[in-house]
């Protein structure tokens, strides 16, 4: 069969039927348009991270990240730490970021094993099985980049971990793919772009230009499913989609600005995390710091582009995501 294959019938599960029905090979047909292409493009851009030196740092002294890089590094408690705290702080940001990719690079390799299992066309089984396979590959690149500059990552965030657990746990294929595909990998390629345009750390950046090619194919996925799929869903499964879409975005959302979320960061520095917060917030109230906290919130920005266009979303719904940005951006 060739591209004029419908493309809603890729997605297809083995849901409500006989799942020994895989064995009848008889019936396979093979698939020559987009998603083969896709197969064929992440065979080509197979890498490893243990050939990127990650153990070697370049940047000691300067710290990984600009200090003033998120609004934390430019409030008067940041202010007044000797310069090698302020440092430290910036990178520890930077840490506490890095270990939520983490936990959501080990989500996707577990989703995509549960998809593989799932699709019933050979083509999608093999893309989702490939994806694992890079899923897993991510995880080792950050597993060792963390232990190489920390020794340890942070625990996820509530936030975002809550969000990972009900991917993981849902019977839905159509949550796990949007959550997966364009919510986490959405932010992820944005969080990538916005932290390889600032690190001063070549194997950082090198390790993230190697995921952020992975991913780029991994949300082009997310965009063809919701392309072709969703119009075959139940108006009750439609909704219920649009739900964790927005929740997920919630997460992801709280999970970048929310201070709270990443306060273990600030005791080991000497900081009361409620006043570094009280600080962050009058400097959006006063928009003290509009340009970079505008440059920080990229990945939100992006990630409420893309769920605007997915047709997801109600008009209504997607009003939502502009009201989470208007409230990161100073105001309220
Ligand atoms: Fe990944
Ligand atoms: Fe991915």
């Amino acid at each position: 069969m060739g591209s004029d294959f419908p493309a809603s019938a890729l997605f297809r599960t083995l849901d409500g039927g006989d799942p020994g029905a895989i064995l009848d090979v008889a019936h396979y047909a093979a698939e020559d348009g987009e998603l083969s292409r896709m197969i064929r493009a992440a065979r080509a851009r197979a890498w490893d991270p243990a050939e990127l030196g990650l153990e070697r740092r370049a940047a000691e002294a300067e710290g990984i990240m600009p200090e003033g890089w998120f609004p934390e590094g430019r409030t008067p408690s940041a202010a007044a730490l000797p310069p090698a705290l302020r440092r430290r702080l910036s990178d520890e940001v930077l840490r506490w970021l890095l270990s939520g990719i983490l936990a959501g690079e080990q989500a996707a390799l577990t989703i995509c094993s549960q998809l593989c299992a799932r699709f019933a066309h050979p083509a999608a089984r093999a893309f989702a099985a490939g994806q694992a396979a890079e899923e897993a590959r991510h995880v080792e690149a950050f597993t060792r980049y963390i232990d190489a500059r920390w020794g340890a990552p942070y625990p996820v965030g509530e936030a975002f971990g809550a969000y990972l657990r009900d991917l993981i746990a849902t019977p839905s294929v159509a949550e796990k793919l949007v959550g997966i595909s364009l919510i986490v990998e959405g932010f992820a390629m944005g969080a990538f772009a916005n932290i390889h345009g600032h690190t001063r750390d070549p194997a950082l950046r090198a390790m993230l230009a190697q995921v952020m090619r992975d991913e780029a194919a991994h949300h082009q996925f997310g965009l063809m499913w919701a392309e072709h799929a969703p119009s075959e869903l139940p108006p009750a499964e439609r909704s219920t989609l649009a739900r964790s879409v927005l929740r997920g975005f919630r997460a992801l959302y709280l999970n970048l600005v929310s201070i709270r979320q990443r306060r273990a960061i600030f005791a080991p520095l000497g900081l009361d995390w409620r006043n570094v917060r009280a600080e962050v917030r009058a400097a959006r109230a006063d928009h003290a710091a509009p340009r970079g906290l505008e440059e920080n919130i990229n990945p939100l920005v992006l990630l409420a582009r893309t769920l605007g266009k997915s047709g997801l979303l109600s008009p209504g719904e997607a009003r939502t995501l502009d009201l989470f940005l208007a409230r990161a951006a100073g105001g309220a």
